[in-house]
């Protein structure tokens, strides 16, 4: 048996909703397995680290999804297309880890259920807002309670696009919560809770001139801004340029842009700003995913 799975990224946040929103974005990592008579990976492009099954995250997912299962002898073969940039908020590591589990699924033959799903993905990663999107696609609000996890799809318009700026610049997500304080003031909370709302009703409405004050955020942007250098300069340029929302990609350092119109000069004054202090940085230009992760024979 051969297989492939297909898993999108994601953005994680929206800006105003911290560990709560995530959008599965149409850029996906591509996983082809079949048995063999001995462990091995190959990554295009080539990433040496990844390369050793015993520490490539899909392996590790897979096998553990395997054990769960009582299978523990067989030996693959897989390839792994990487096109979600690594530790740069899109969530690469949670695509991978839906590929894991349901490629086990797969080879086992068996059904997956949302708590199956769980129980395994939630040894590996903590984060809903970004393991749905990559596991269900669309516009999800998602929230972990103990081990239950709480979440529904949302409504998201097909006319708006994401424009992505992903700087040269890795920052790892724990890196990126490190810099978060531990309690914030009430005043805050209100400020986000009131425009996470906004944020859904908005996009709901198609009142797309409200998206500016639905994406302020000051429960973790301003915290993480001097992790990413020119961070507000990216936004202001995209504004100036007519973007209706912008904000940091899931914990950065990826930023993201909605838009209607001007997608390219929306990304070029963004990746202006990076830039101006010294960061490299491409564009992508993507739709939502409304599918999530894809499996087929081959
Ligand atoms: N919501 C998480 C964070 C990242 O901002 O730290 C997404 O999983």
């Amino acid at each position: 048996m051969k297989i492939k799975v297909k898993v999108p990224a994601s953005t994680a946040n929206l800006g105003a909703g911290f560990d709560t929103l995530g959008i599965a974005l149409s850029l996906y990592n591509e996983i082809y397995l079949e048995e063999s008579d001995k462990d091995e990976i190959i990554t295009i492009p080539k990433i040496e680290e990844f390369e050793n099954p015993e520490n490539n995250l899909f392996f590790k997912v897979f096998k553990e999804t395997l054990k769960a299962n009582g299978e523990n002898e067989r030996k693959f073969k897989v390839k792994q297309i990487v096109n979600i940039p690594v530790s740069r908020g899109l969530g690469s590591s949670a695509s991978v880890i839906v590929a894991g589990i349901v490629a086990g699924h797969r080879v086992l033959n068996k059904e997956l259920s949302d708590e199956d799903f769980f129980k395994i993905a939630y040894k590996f990663e903590n984060h809903p807002d970004n393991l749905l999107p990559a596991f269900k696609g669309g516009f999800i609000t998602a929230l972990k309670e103990g081990e239950e996890t709480y979440y529904q799809k949302l409504y998201f318009p097909d006319e708006l696009k994401f424009i992505v700026v992903i700087p040269d610049l890795e920052l790892s997500t724990e890196e990126a919560r490190k810099v978060l304080p531990k309690t914030i003031p009430l005043k805050d909370a209100v400020f986000n809770l009131q425009r996470v709302a906004l944020f859904i009703s908005a996009l709901q409405n198609k009142n797309f001139d409200l998206l500016k004050v639905a994406m302020e955020d000051k429960l973790h942007q301003p915290y993480r801004e001097k992790l990413i250098p020119n961070f507000y300069k990216v936004i202001t340029n995209a504004y100036r340029e007519g973007a209706l929302g912008v904000s940091l990609s899931g914990a950065g350092s990826s930023i993201v842009a909605i838009s209607n119109r001007n997608f390219e000069k929306i990304g070029e004054a963004m990746k202006e700003a990076l830039s101006e202090v010294g960061i490299n940085s491409e564009c992508k230009i993507l739709e939502i995913d409304k599918k999530g992760v894809q499996i087929e024979e081959l």
